[in-house]
């Protein structure tokens, strides 16, 4: 069995170990540009060894944004400065991987440190949300969206090809689709979002058609010789939710259709998270090591993942085939590089790049247990 610090080969791709930036909206961008704090952010983040570095959810569209300080890839400006950034990643050791997303009934929000609530409709910044059905998440995001026509659904899967198309052009080796966290796709397959009653509501087959037809029109340009990824929200802890068997059989379906991976992630289609057993150390890994068995797929999750010897257990003991990080590698951007020190593997210039790696290694190795 691979350990955490093991290559991931996956289509033509090759990750030089199993931990993986987990994508984080920094809210800093202008008309979906990202800039310096873009470069920055995932430049430190790469420094620190992951061998994946997942840049933010960023827009299909305008209206997809979550904020108006979210990165999208829907024009070139975009695309542009986009490029060196995905350059960078992969000139320093890392994969360069992009999450593609449109926020549906979420989106025109503050950002989280101004308010992390709807946009009042008069602030000249804000726009009018779409969602599968016109309703709203509620608590702070109470904004009534409005119900997509067939026409919005063929806007929106089309958007998602070109921006994949976009991110191909820009040096990203890696696609993440953002079918989680109540955005567009995963409100199309939350019945406590999706109230439709044309063919995109109400059976299992109608709410995973939208998620299904965006996935094939991707795949259809993202080149087979590289990974097509999907986060999917499996799990609200909520009543009313779909049962995880769903969940289970639309990832079997999305295998079908060309997934590469599954990360494995919640659904937070309601304000209501009071039953996420936040305080459990990985407490998503026994569900997505179950989806890893049944469906037979390479999995990844997050949350609440900061232990370096219980990660690598999770690769050892085949629960999982990569470790998706991100508060943890905000309080410790080295946090592979520390993992490796505390697990006797590998030496610091399997981890870090040369730069940093020359200096560092006659440093011994950090004795305190993990
Ligand atoms: C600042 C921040 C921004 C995030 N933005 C995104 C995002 O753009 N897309 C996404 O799928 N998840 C996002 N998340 C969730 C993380 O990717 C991750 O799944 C979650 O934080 C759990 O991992 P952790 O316990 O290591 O933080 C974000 C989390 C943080 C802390």
């Amino acid at each position: 069995m691979p350990s955490l610090f093991d290559e991931l080969v996956l289509k033509d791709v090759r990750l030089k170990n199993r931990v993986g930036v987990s994508p984080m909206c920094q809210y800093s961008a202008i008309d979906g540009i990202p800039n310096a704090w873009h470069h920055a952010h995932l430049g430190s983040l790469t420094h620190g060894g992951a061998g994946l570095v997942v840049a933010e959810a960023t827009a299909v569209s305008p209206e997809g944004r979550i904020t108006p300080g979210c990165t999208g890839l829907w024009n070139d400006s975009q695309l542009e400065a986009f490029r060196p950034i995905a350059q960078y990643i992969e000139a320093h050791g890392a994969v360069p991987g992009i999450q593609i997303a449109h926020a549906g009934r979420k989106a025109s929000a503050n950002k989280p440190w101004e308010g992390d609530n709807h946009m009042p409709p008069d602030d000249p910044r804000a726009w009018q949300p779409i969602a599968p059905s016109a309703v709203p998440f509620g608590a702070n995001l109470p904004r009534v969206p409005r119900e997509m026509t067939r026409d919005d659904i063929v806007r929106i899967r089309e958007a998602f090809a070109a921006t994949a198309k976009r991110a191909l052009e820009a040096g990203f080796k890696w696609l993440e689709l953002h079918f989680a966290h109540g955005y567009l796709g995963q409100s199309f397959f939350s019945p406590l979002a999706n109230k439709r009653t044309d063919d995109y509501g109400g059976s299992f087959e109608n709410r995973a058609r939208f998620l299904l037809e965006t996935l094939a029109a991707v795949r259809a340009v993202w080149p087979e010789r590289l990974p097509l990824t999907a986060r999917l929200g499996v799990i609200d802890f909520v009543e009313g939710e779909q049962p995880l068997e769903e969940s289970i059989e639309l990832i079997r379906r999305m295998k079908s259709g060309g997934l590469d991976l599954i990360d494995v992630s919640m659904g937070f289609n309601t304000p209501d998270i009071s039953q996420v057993p936040w305080a459990e150390h990985a407490f998503l890994v026994p569900i997505a090591q179950r989806i890893r068995n049944e469906v037979g797929i390479p999995t990844a999750t997050s949350w609440n993942i900061s232990d370096a010897k219980k990660s690598d257990g999770f690769i050892v003991d085949g629960q999982l085939d990569l470790i998706f990080l991100a508060k943890a590698l905000l309080d410790d951007p080295h946090w592979p590089y520390h993992a490796a020190q505390k697990l006797g593997r590998p030496t610091p210039q399997q981890v870090l790049p040369a730069q940093y790696a020359y200096w560092l290694k006659r440093q011994p190795k950090r004795s305190e247990p993990n």
